[in-house]
């Protein structure tokens, strides 16, 4: 016999099926045993009679957790035990032979809530029983859902989803670095991508125009309520574009993505409204203004764009660094200043940062397509001809090559599904995620290694 799915089962009342799934939940009333069976796709209540002797037998020795396979009757359950709030309370299964698949380990902790009570260290430790529960079935799979909607949409319009390398070189991000010593090269080490910000710009100069990603980004940050030292970023990047451009695909393609998946939501401005970074910070004193005009209303999504962002700050020492990224081009009024090294301070850039309720959900530019634009800005921040050689040479080389106007932006997918769900951290949205101190508590992580491996490695502690 074929397996029947549970979510398939309303449909078969009557019919005799097989299913697979977990004991949810057993309660034994001597000659009637009742349980829920779950998998993948619902939930549903079985009954175990004495008359089908050697089933009941078994089912009298399940217990939670335990992975079964059986054979059932659907029956259509009579009127008064008709649950509606169910979702398969029309039916009920009785259950002809019951096979154990494996049996289980009392669990860690209860499964059938939130999960909101439990302590999140035992939660992280034991993640693969935590992720049972309905709702982080259900974040996982929505974020799923997103994922494939942004992949669907962006493919459509002739987007190309272009792998890039997760070994890689240390960059100016802005954070610090994950770097993995290498075994041919004693003393060198790769870094993992802050983001794939110079691998997407040189997508644009082999000429693919339209480049996406679902990509894992790397920043050894202290981690936060909506910051992981992993994380996952939308990442895109257009050639031949403006500012406009990239913003209107964006806004397009969210405001899609909310009323096809989320149609109870209510985005709160259309078009999405836009504030220069210095009337944020003076109206709002950040500049990820929340503008939601009822902060009560669980469903409302009031987005924005900053904009207008000075290209560079002074940082503690006196010297000029960029504010958000190193590669974005000044608006079109201040390039020649960039140019000519003038007025730094005054020196806007083409940045557009999209926020939701408060958080940067995302963040992209147009870039200095020419070399030369470039190496001022590495100038400006004090960098020497040899620095700015040893580490952008390829970057120059490349746009001296024949790169296009381009432009992108990123997104943290992470950010957008936490909030988009209504959960108060990124960890709910993440299979995996890390600790708040960083740790993978499930798989001991990090963790000493072999004195073989760091020999190889040419390495001492
Ligand atoms: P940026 O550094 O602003 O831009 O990152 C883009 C978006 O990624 C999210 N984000 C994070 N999410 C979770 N954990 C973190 N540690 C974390 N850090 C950032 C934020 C942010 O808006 N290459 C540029 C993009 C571009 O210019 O195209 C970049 O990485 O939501």
């Amino acid at each position: 016999m074929e397996r029947t799915y549970i979510g398939d089962l309303k449909s078969k009342i009557g019919e005799e099926v097989k299913i697979n799934g977990w004991v949810d939940v057993r309660r034994d009333h001597g000659k009637l045993i009742f349980l829920d069976i779950r998998d993948a796709s619902g939930k549903v209540q079985a009954v175990a009679l004495p008359n089908h002797a050697e089933a009941h037998e078994i089912c009298s020795k399940l217990r939670s957790e335990w992975v079964i396979e059986a054979t059932a009757k659907v029956n259509k359950r009579p009127e008064r035990m008709i649950n509606k709030n169910e979702e398969n309370g029309e039916i009920e299964l009785e259950f002809l032979t019951v096979t154990v698949l494996n049996e289980a380990t009392t669990p860690p902790f209860d499964i059938s809530g939130d999960g909101m009570e439990i302590g999140e260290d035992s939660r992280l430790k034991y993640r693969y029983v935590d992720l049972r529960r309905v709702r982080l079935q259900k974040n996982i799979r929505s974020r799923h859902g997103i994922t494939k909607f942004i992949r669907d949409y962006l493919s459509d319009r002739n987007f190309v989803e272009i792998e890039t390398p997760i070994l890689t070189k240390s960059t100016p991000e802005g954070a610090r670095d994950y770097v993995v010593p290498s075994r041919l090269y004693h003393g060198k080490f790769y870094a993992l991508p802050q983001s794939p910000q110079q691998y997407k710009q040189l997508l644009m100069a082999s000429g693919f125009e339209k480049y996406f990603q679902i990509a894992k980004c790397f920043r050894d940050e202290d981690t936060r309520g909506d910051r992981q030292p992993e994380f996952t970023q939308m990442d895109l990047e257009m050639s031949f574009v403006n500012r406009e451009n990239v913003m209107a695909l964006i806004e397009a393609l969210i405001i899609e993505l909310v009323e096809g998946i989320f149609p109870e939501k209510q985005i709160q401005g259309k078009p999405f409204p836009r504030i220069s970074y210095k009337e944020s910070v003076e109206k709002y004193k950040t500049d990820r203004p929340d503008m939601r005009k009822d902060k009560d209303d669980k469903n409302l999504l009031a987005f924005c764009w900053v904009i207008d962002f000075p290209f560079f700050e002074k940082t503690d020492t006196g010297e000029w660094t960029f504010t958000h990224n190193p590669f974005s081009r000044a608006i079109p009024e201040h390039e020649d200043l960039v140019m000519k090294k003038e007025k730094i301070s005054d020196i806007l850039t083409t940045q557009y940062d999209i926020v939701l309720n408060g958080f940067e959900i995302g963040g992209g530019s147009i870039r200095n397509h020419k070399p030369e634009a470039l190496e001022k800005v590495f100038e400006i921040m004090g960098f020497t001809t040899e620095r700015i050689k040893q580490n952008f040479c390829h970057m120059l080389e490349a746009l001296g090559s024949g790169t296009p106007p381009h432009g992108g932006i990123a997104f943290g997918l992470d950010r957008l599904v936490t909030l988009l769900l209504n959960e108060p951290n990124i960890r709910e949205v993440i299979a995996f995620p890390k600790t708040g101190e960083g740790r993978d508590l499930m798989m001991d992580s990090p963790s000493e290694i072999d004195p073989k491996q760091l020999k190889e490695l040419g390495i001492k502690i």
